[in-house]
């Protein structure tokens, strides 16, 4: 098998680089290691930037999502049993986010490749990237019990934390960063209407809490709980409780609770591998950096990357010019490590780590009470929130 560029993993990285390339007449092949059911059931974050909406919008693929997408001009944040609100067109000039989860991008993405994209590979395990500083880099993948290779003239691993593409790399030529948060996110989908029109972001002495959406008929709650926690540990009951302490607020706001549908655990990491390219191999989304869920930035920078790269190959198809190619990983990892920084900064904002002191607890409200003071503060948290520009 041969082409121009070999893509490893279907997720949201993946599969929009697949339909960047194909609307800009450039052939690709997706290998995938998962069946379709899988890939599209996968439940992870649901918040689009601004700039995420536009991108998938000019890729032809924002049809369903401007239909079912909930457009959200704001967050609230709680804490000490009070309630600010940050208005995002308000404090940075028009801009908003969307509600649309990832698991619908995915499938949207997908159903467009099966009308009319590039050849995509389920159940096709990537072994090794080989030739990466080659002219013909190739990707070894097994399919239906058969090993085959992929020749292409540039491979991008879009295959997650634990792919194989950044293992590529020569560790002389490498270098990770990586932090390890103490607590983990008890994650929740309910068959109830959400209990609030916002998000609701909420530090509290017992732990953070979030209350989401899916949809006007389904929510979607995450607690803090220990790293390492079992959720089959946890009763529904038990889960309706804790949300409703750490998001009491003393004006009478109550929390609908509904049966639960769903519940699963996801461990907290930031971590970045730099450089993001080794001769023809380009990393891109989680395979290059991970987030903790707290900015809801994981997805958004996938995104940031692909068409990054995307603009890259083309530019190079169409000058012979590889500059852009050279400037990919730099031009990346500038916003990467914003949004590491705005991730970082929210996720220790607002959850309890267990071995902080009095004085660091009250540090945390004061850095909440200062948004709800401050415009200049409440404005970096919108401009965070609604995204990094992708043209920095
Ligand atoms: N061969 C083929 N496919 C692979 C391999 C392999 N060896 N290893 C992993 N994959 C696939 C996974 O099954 C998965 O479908 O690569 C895909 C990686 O997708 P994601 O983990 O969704 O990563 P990415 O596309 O970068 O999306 C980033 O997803 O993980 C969330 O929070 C993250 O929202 C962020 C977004
Ligand atoms: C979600 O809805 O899954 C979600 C929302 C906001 C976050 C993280 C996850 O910060």
């Amino acid at each position: 098998m041969r082409t121009t560029v070999g893509i490893i993993g279907a997720g949201p990285a993946g599969l929009l680089l697949a339909r960047l390339l194909h609307n800009a007449g450039i052939d690709s092949v997706v290998l995938e290691s998962r069946d379709r059911a899988y890939v599209e059931q996968r439940q992870r974050a649901g918040i689009l930037e601004q700039g995420t909406v536009d991108v998938l919008r000019a890729a032809g693929a924002g049809a369903r999502m401007d239909r079912e997408g909930l457009r959200h001009d704001g967050v609230e944040l709680r804490f000490d049993r009070r309630r600010h609100r940050v208005d995002f067109p308000a404090l940075t000039g028009g801009r908003s986010v969307m509600v649309y989860a990832q698991t619908e991008v995915c499938k949207d993405l997908i159903a467009l490749h099966a009308e009319d994209g590039a050849p995509l590979l389920f159940e096709a395990e990537a072994l090794a990237v080989e030739g990466a500083t080659t002219d013909r880099p190739r990707v070894r993948f097994r399919h239906q019990g058969t090993e085959d290779v992929l020749e292409c003239d540039y491979v991008v691993g879009c295959d997650g934390s634990w792919g194989v593409a950044r293992k590529a790399v020569p560790d002389s030529l490498g270098r990770g960063f990586e932090r390890v948060y103490p607590y983990s996110w008890l994650g929740i989908l309910a068959d109830v209407a959400p209990s609030h029109d916002e998000l609701v972001y909420a530090r509290h002495d017992r732990g953070f809490a979030l209350l989401s959406m899916r949809s006007p008929s389904v929510s979607r709650l995450y607690l803090q709980v220990p790293a390492g926690t079992d959720a089959g540990a946890w009763s529904d009951e038990e889960i309706w409780d804790e949300l409703d302490r750490r998001l009491e607020t003393d004006d009478g706001w109550t929390l609908r609770r509904g049966p639960i549908t769903q519940k699963s655990v996801t461990p907290m990491r930031s971590a970045v591998h730099e450089p993001m390219r080794h001769g023809r191999l380009f990393l891109a989304g989680d395979a290059a950096h991970i987030v903790p869920p707290t900015g809801a930035k994981g997805l958004n920078l996938a995104v940031g990357d692909v068409v990054t790269l995307a603009r890259a190959l083309t530019h190079r198809r169409d000058t012979g010019s590889g500059a852009l190619l050279d400037a990919y990983s730099a031009t990346c990892l500038r916003r990467v490590w914003q949004a590491e920084r705005f991730s970082y900064d929210m996720t220790t904002m607002l959850h309890r780590d267990p071995g902080a002191t009095p004085f660091e607890d009250r540090l945390q409200v004061a850095r909440l009470d200062r948004i709800s003071q401050s415009r200049a503060a409440a404005t970096d948290l919108a401009e965070g929130y609604t995204g990094f520009p992708l043209d920095a």
